[in-house]
């Protein structure tokens, strides 16, 4: 068994549970109560969870961009098709890095907020799909 290449496939999944189970979460479970929360005691809610956002989402992009490098790199006879699939996911993963670097900021309207998630929750569910069928593809 290879070691390296399970370690890295286990450490892609698991930053993939934080960057797209997170957004999955805060639209589908959060927002609702956070709607009924007075604006203030809100935005300072959100504040405190884009402080942990800054920290731990920058650790989880560094190793969904380290581990998915590891897997590419040690791909062998890929099927046709598969670098322009590959190159699709690549979009909606810049988009998810780039929105998952926003919300880390303080300050940010609510509304803003919400509508980022839901983005995020939606590339999210993309990128899932994507990543299947490149898998699919070698079966
Ligand atoms: C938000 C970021 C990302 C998410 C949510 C994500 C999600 C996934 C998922 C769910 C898989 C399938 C895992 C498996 O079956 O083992 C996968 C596989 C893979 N990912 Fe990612 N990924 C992300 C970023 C990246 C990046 C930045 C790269 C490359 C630089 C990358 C390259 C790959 C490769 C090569 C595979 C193997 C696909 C195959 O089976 O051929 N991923 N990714």
């Amino acid at each position: 068994m290879d070691f390296v290449a399970l370690l890295s496939r286990w450490t892609h999944i698991l930053s993939m549970t934080f960057l797209v189970g997170g957004p999955l979460y805060a639209y589908l479970v959060l927002a609702t109560p956070l709607g009924g929360m007075a604006a203030a005691e809100r935005r300072k809610w959100e504040d405190a969870a884009a402080a942990r956002i800054r920290s731990i989402g920058l650790i989880f992009i560094t190793l969904a961009i380290a581990s998915g490098l590891y897997n590419l790199l040690n791909k062998v006879n890929l099927p046709k098709g598969y670098h322009m699939w590959f190159g699709i996911k690549m979009l909606f993963v810049l988009h998810i890095i780039a929105v998952t670097v926003l919300l880390g900021r303080a300050g940010v309207e609510s509304a803003k907020r919400a509508r980022w998630s839901a983005g995020l929750a939606v590339s999210g569910a993309i990128v899932l799909l994507l990543s299947a069928y490149l898998r699919a593809m070698q079966l």
